[in-house]
């Protein structure tokens, strides 16, 4: 950092920064955080900012609020590449990767419209995760209905 002109978003004193989303996914990755427009955290969002490896990334900043990383694993979903640090008096204190989970519950809707988690009864939505290639595919637990590609796009 040479200067002022440079300067996107501070860095923050405490809290959690999600690093190195797929560029374009930070709003995705704060709906599955349950961070929306009732959120009182002080939340700040880089989308499509030009990093090294990747071709642009988004990072999520959450002030004064330590995620638990194994919350944060079903973002891997969307996001295989992401870092959480965990940040205190603006030290980098904890760096982890996501980790793919071998089961997402209540995060995707199932595809399938007679699927007994899209009816009236009180059933959360329940997928394993299977490699597929390079990607993840999702396979429902209660109707085998999967989900093999965009997963994104059937957030709840
Ligand atoms: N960060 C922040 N506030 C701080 C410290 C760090 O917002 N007080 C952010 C940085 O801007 C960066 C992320 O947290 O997006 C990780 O910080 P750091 O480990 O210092 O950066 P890098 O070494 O570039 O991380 P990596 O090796 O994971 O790419």
């Amino acid at each position: 950092m040479t200067g002022k002109r440079e300067l996107r978003v501070k860095p923050i004193v405490n809290g959690t920064v999600i690093d190195h989303i797929s560029g374009g996914q930070a709003l995705n990755v704060l709906k599955i955080l349950g961070i929306n427009s009732r959120s009182k955290y002080v939340v700040s969002v880089l989308m499509n900012v030009p990093s090294g490896e990747m071709k642009g990334k988004d990072v999520v900043k959450i002030e004064n609020r330590e995620i638990d990383p194994e919350e944060l694993d079903s973002i891997a979903l969307i996001a295989p590449k992401a870092t959480i640090n965990i940040i205190r008096n603006y030290e980098v204190v904890g760096k982890h990767r996501v980790v793919l989970p071998k089961e997402v519950s209540g995060i995707v809707r199932c595809g399938n419209p007679n699927c007994i988690s899209n009816t009236n009864e009180p059933v959360s939505s329940k997928f394993m995760v299977e490699p597929s290639g390079e990607e993840v595919q999702l396979r429902c637990s209660y109707c085998e209905f999967v989900i093999d590609r965009d997963i994104a796009d059937h957030l709840l």
